[in-house]
């Protein structure tokens, strides 16, 4: 049951009489009466910014409870079918009934983006395509797919990596080669011929996915954080440089303006004091935040064009702390591993091999060394602080992209290849590497979370709109679906309290994606690895 239903800061009018315990039932069928089963059933509290999901089971039925005695736009929808929708729809304090009716319709434009870049033969162009074409948007989303010219496609991208790549994350591509390959493919003409996810059998039939949008039409919702005091969500509006706290239960947003401006917040972690650490990517710093005063301390000092990325982390998702007391972070642009002392405010900064930037994951092992990983060339490799001693390796297949990583708790390092749509597990002990397919080919993972409570892997899986879990003693996944056809995610957190299981999407632009704000996705009723 949801307490406290009744906070400021959301419209009046809202139900204000205790906990949220209203269930909302029914029955999918078909229009000859059939039970439709997997259907995703969507309640939706506008004034609360809320959206709680769950899929039909066998025989059609649903039932969403602790809900709020409140007014809700309902739908229903499943790949193959028109969704049913009803707005204005009351939920009484005892509960409601609402059966829906689907139709069948026409699929393509329904299915998930991975189905149409599946469509592309695979191999080390491909590949290339993946690494600089999914690092911002879905490639496979409505709007990019579309029919173009040969012109057409020279024109964008041309556009994407001259002007809009302020990153530099788009491998020197021969702009007329690139356009000549996507019209010899005829890309978005026809999607792959692989499996189309159905929620219906896999986890996602026995979870409830809530999305909190956040923010506005051009706000980025990068990452989040889950405080463990006390289960709020945080998450930075990138452009806007505002911090945002969502209370889970009630969706009530608090935005804290950050002290300076084009902040660029990327990255948040707590600390073991509860404090917030934040990446200012744009501003080549770093912040803390007390959540108890609402004070920022900016830290200064980082190398110009440095755009600082993450932070290592321990099992809990905390900031990870050396036997020196040191901080440790991956500059994104500048191919650099920094250091920051939090109690001195130190800062010393490791150049890495080779010349490109993109350093993304960051993690510390048990022996005191930096693990990273590098998106575009192909590499991951480890930092020794104390000789200052980089050593880099590659990914087994040419064109990979290693990207956003985390390690567990026997030194493994867990590292999603986007190019490829894999799950590498590196063993620093042995070292030795392995890649895991994931379920859905052509998936283009971001990040990988390490669970310490269960000991499973995390992975976001962009262009198939999921999350999947990897149990490491099973070596299987297991699928979590979001209700969006375009759910391009970044980062995954965790409640340990309660079990849910987050991530933050964050398309740019928003406008190519069904949500235009950021959103939050928490999935709850995770069930424990099946062993
Ligand atoms: C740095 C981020 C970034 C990268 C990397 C990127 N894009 Fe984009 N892309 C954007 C943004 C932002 C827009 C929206 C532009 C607008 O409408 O103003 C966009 C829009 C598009 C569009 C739609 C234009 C339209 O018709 O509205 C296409 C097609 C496209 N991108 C293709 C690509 C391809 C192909 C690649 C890889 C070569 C790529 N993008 C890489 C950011 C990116």
């Amino acid at each position: 049951m949801r307490q406290g239903s009744c906070v400021l800061g959301l419209a009046i009018g809202l139900w204000c009489g205790g906990a949220a315990a209203a269930t909302l039932q029914g029955v999918v069928s078909d229009k000859e009466g059939k039970p439709v089963p997997g259907a995703f059933v969507m309640a939706t509290q506008g004034e609360r910014k809320m959206t709680t999901t769950v899929v039909s089971d066998a025989a059609g039925h649903f039932a969403i409870t602790d809900l709020f005695p409140e007014k809700y736009t309902l739908a229903a929808t499943r790949i193959g079918y028109a969704p049913d929708k009803i707005a204005d729809f009351q939920l009484a304090v005892g509960g409601g009934k609402r059966d829906f009716k689907l139709t069948t319709t026409d699929p393509t434009d329904q299915l998930p983006g991975n189905m149409w870049v599946a469509a592309l033969p695979d191999g080390e162009f491909k590949a290339r395509f993946i690494t600089g074409c999914t690092i911002c948007h879905d490639p496979g989303s409505k709007t990019i797919r579309k029919p173009r010219t040969e012109q057409d496609w020279a024109e964008k991208i041309e556009l994407m990596s001259k002007r809009l790549d302020i990153y530099s994350v788009i491998p020197k591509f021969d702009t007329k080669e690139l356009a000549a390959w996507m019209i010899a493919q005829k890309y978005g003409s026809k999607p792959a011929d692989v499996p189309v996810p159905d929620p219906g059998k896999d986890a996602t039939a026995r979870s409830t996915i809530t999305i909190y949008d956040v923010g506005y039409p051009d706000s980025w919702a990068h990452d989040m954080v889950v405080e463990p005091a006390t289960g709020a969500a945080w998450v930075g509006d990138y452009p806007y440089d505002e911090l945002v706290r969502v209370d889970p239960v009630t969706g009530e947003q608090k935005r804290f303006k950050l002290p300076t401006k084009g902040g660029g917040m990327h990255t948040l972690h707590f600390d073991k004091a509860g404090k917030l650490w934040i990446t200012l990517q744009l501003a080549d710093m770093v912040t803390s935040f007390d959540p108890a005063t609402g004070a920022f301390q900016l830290y200064r000092g980082f190398r110009k064009g440095s755009l600082i990325h993450s932070f290592a982390y321990d099992e809990q998702g905390l900031i990870k702390l050396d036997a020196k007391g040191r901080m440790w972070l991956s500059e994104f642009g500048t191919n650099t591993i920094a250091s920051l002392n939090p109690e001195t405010g130190d800062i010393k900064e490791y150049e890495l091999l080779g010349k490109e930037g993109h350093t993304y994951g960051i993690a510390l092992d048990s022996k005191g060394k930096v693990w990273f990983t590098k998106y575009v060339e192909n590499v991951y490799g480890m930092l020794d602080p104390d000789s200052g001693q980089v050593t880099e390796k590659q990914m087994p297949r040419p064109e990979s992209a290693p990207h956003r990583m985390s390690i567990d708790d026997e030194d493994r390092l867990w590292i999603p290849n986007s190019s490829y749509g894999t799950l590498a597990r590196y063993d620093i002990k042995t070292d030795t590497l392995k890649e895991y397919p994931l379920p859905d080919k052509d998936t283009f993972p971001y990040a990988s979370r390490f669970d310490g409570a269960t000991g499973t892997v995390w992975v976001q899986g962009n262009g198939s709109n999921s999350l999947y879990r990897f149990d490491p003693k099973t070596e299987k996944f297991t699928s979590y679906r979001m209700p969006l056809n375009t759910a391009y995610g970044r980062m995954v957190a965790f409640d340990y309290k309660t079990g849910a299981v987050w991530t933050s999407l964050s398309n740019y632009p928003n406008k190519h994606t069904e949500r235009l704000t950021g959103s939050l996705v928490r999935f709850t009723g995770v069930e424990p690895p099946q062993r």
